[in-house]
């Protein structure tokens, strides 16, 4: 009779883990960016010098004449995060050889644990087309900053922390300036097809 319990000690664990990080999802907040979404002078992003998944450093004008699809987020993020990597990969996918105009940026606001080894693990399950970036504290306080990102760590009951964070993917244009943004709600046929209205 005690040893049903105390298997079930690992479940209840796991649901708590699971339940924990929709409510800290919950909490994100996403810029309110008002009506001015698409004038291009919104004043979303700037320049950065990162670090990529292969330990290269990376920055903002690297990326130019390719459209770049931001999204920043950490590795341990326990749900919002792959759901949202795994939707933009599928939208790329869509859209074949066209695919290559874009280069999909994952920012970890999480360097303390994300190195690149971390991320070069992680990103490994979403494809090959990702560009993973981590950096100092204070480069990715700046770069965050730039691009309008709230981020908050949440201690955890069993230790460590979780990173409350902003859920918006932004699309920034081969010129480095803001396009606009996406909620991962679009889905990847929806975002495939705004991609695929850039291009023509
Ligand atoms: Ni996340």
């Amino acid at each position: 009779m005690i040893r049903t319990p105390i298997a079930l000690v690992p479940y209840a664990l796991m649901l708590a883990v699971v339940a924990g990080g929709l409510i800290w999802h919950a909490g994100d907040r996403i810029p309110r960016l008002g009506s001015v979404v698409e004038s291009g002078t919104a004043g979303i992003g700037g320049p950065f010098t990162l670090v990529d998944q292969d330990g290269q450093a990376r920055r903002d004008v690297d990326f130019r004449g390719r459209y770049m699809l931001v999204y920043f987020g950490y590795s341990f993020c326990p749900d919002v995060c792959p759901t949202t990597l795994a939707m933009m990969a599928d939208a790329l996918d869509k859209l074949g050889t066209q695919a290559g105009r874009f280069v999909p940026v994952f920012i970890s606001i999480d360097p303390a644990r994300d190195t690149p080894r971390v991320l070069k693990d992680y990103l490994t399950g979403f494809g090959a087309r990702f560009v993973g970036l981590t950096g100092s504290e204070d480069a990715i306080k700046r770069v965050a900053k730039e691009y309008r990102v709230y981020y908050a760590k949440h201690p955890l009951d069993g230790g460590g922390y979780a990173v409350d964070h902003s859920g918006v993917i932004y699309l920034m244009g081969p010129d480095g300036r803001f396009v606009t943004y996406y909620e991962d709600q679009i889905g990847p046929d929806g975002l495939a097809a705004d991609l695929a209205r850039r291009l023509r």
